[in-house]
C-alpha cells in the first residue's frame, strides 16, 4: 500500500557519487523514491542506479528530460528500458511522434511522463516565447495542451506544478499519473510570498499539492537545505498524511 513517504521523490542534485551515496543512505527510508538527473547521470551512468538498487527499496526516476527527434528517442529510451526504473522523463515539446517512439522505446519496462511546463517557467517567459496570448496569459491552458498530447501518445502521466494537477485529473482521469516539483512547505515563519524565492515559481506546498490530486511530490531543497534532513522528510510526510482520506 502506498504510505505518505511514498509520494515523496528526493531529487540527488548533487555533483559527486560520495553525496549521493551520504542521502541515499540518510534519507532511504523516508522517502519513496529518488530521482536521478543529468548532473549525476552524465558523470556516473548507470552506476549511480546501481547504488541506489543496492541501498535498499525506494524506486528510482531517472529525470533526463529527452527532447530530439523521434528516432534518437526511440533509441535512448531503449537503453533506459534496460537500467530497471520506475519513471523517466521526455518533454512534450512539438511533435507527438516523438513522445510515442518514447513510449515504444521503453517498450512497458519504464514509465514515460512528459514534461509540460518547467515550474520554473513564468507568463512572461512564455509570452517573449512567442506564444499565443491564449497560453501566456493563462499557463494552464498550455500545460492542459501538452498533457493532451502526452495522453494520446501514450505517456503513463506528466510533470505538472501542483496549481495545474487538479485540471490534469479533472481532464485526463486518476489514472493519469501527475509528478509536481516546485513544492515549498508553508513552515510557521515563512510568508506565502517568501516561498517562491528561487527560481521556482508555481509553487504549492505539500498539502496543497495533495489535495489538488498529486500522485507524487519532487522535493529537493527543501529537504537538502534542512539542518536535519531526514527530519524535514518526516515532517513533510506528516503534512502528507494528514491530507491522505
Ligand atoms: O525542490 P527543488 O526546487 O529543489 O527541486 C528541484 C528539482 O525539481 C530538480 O531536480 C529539478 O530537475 C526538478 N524539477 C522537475 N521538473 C520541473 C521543475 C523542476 O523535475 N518542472
Amino acid at each position: 500500500m502506498k504510505t505518505a513517504k511514498d509520494y515523496i521523490i528526493f531529487p540527488l542534485d548533487v555533483p559527486t557519487i560520495g553525496e549521493a551515496r551520504n542521502y541515499v543512505k540518510l534519507l532511504s527510508e523516508s522517502v519513496g523514491m529518488f530521482k536521478v538527473g543529468l548532473e549525476l547521470f552524465i558523470r556516473y551512468g548507470p552506476e549511480i542506479i546501481k547504488l541506489i538498487k543496492d541501498s535498499g527499496t525506494a524506486k528510482i526516476f531517472l529525470d533526463l528530460k529527452l527532447h530530439d527527434i523521434p528516432e534518437t528517442v526511440y533509441r535512448a529510451m531503449k537503453s533506459i528500458a534496460g537500467l530497471d526504473v520506475s519513471f523517466t522523463t521526455v518533454h512534450c515539446g512539438e511533435n507527438i511522434d516523438m513522445l510515442k517512439k518514447a513510449v515504444a522505446g521503453g517498450a512497458g519496462s519504464v514509465a514515460v511522463l512528459g514534461v509540460t511546463v518547467l515550474t520554473s517557467v513564468s507568463n512572461e517567459d512564455i509570452f517573449a516565447a512567442g506564444f499565443r496570448k491564449e497560453f501566456s496569459s493563462d499557463m494552464s491552458r498550455l500545460v492542459l495542451k501538452r498533457a493532451a498530447t502526452a495522453k494520446a501518445a501514450g505517456c503513463a502521466g506528466i510533470v505538472c506544478s501542483g496549481l495545474e494537477v487538479k485540471i490534469i485529473k479533472e481532464h485526463f482521469g486518476k489514472n493519469f499519473t501527475a509528478v509536481t516539483p516546485g513544492i515549498r512547505p508553508l513552515r510557521d515563519n515563512i510568508k506565502r510570498d517568501d516561498i517562491k524565492k528561487n527560481d521556482q515559481k508555481r509553487v504549492t506546498t505539500p498539502a496543497e499539492a495533495i489535495r489538488n490530486g498529486a500522485d507524487y511530490l519532487v522535493i529537493g531543497r527543501p529537504i537538502r537545505d534542512a539542518k536535519d534532513p531526514g527530519a524535514a522528510a518526516v515532517r513533510i510526510a506528516k503534512e502528507i498524511k494528514s491530507e491522505l482520506k
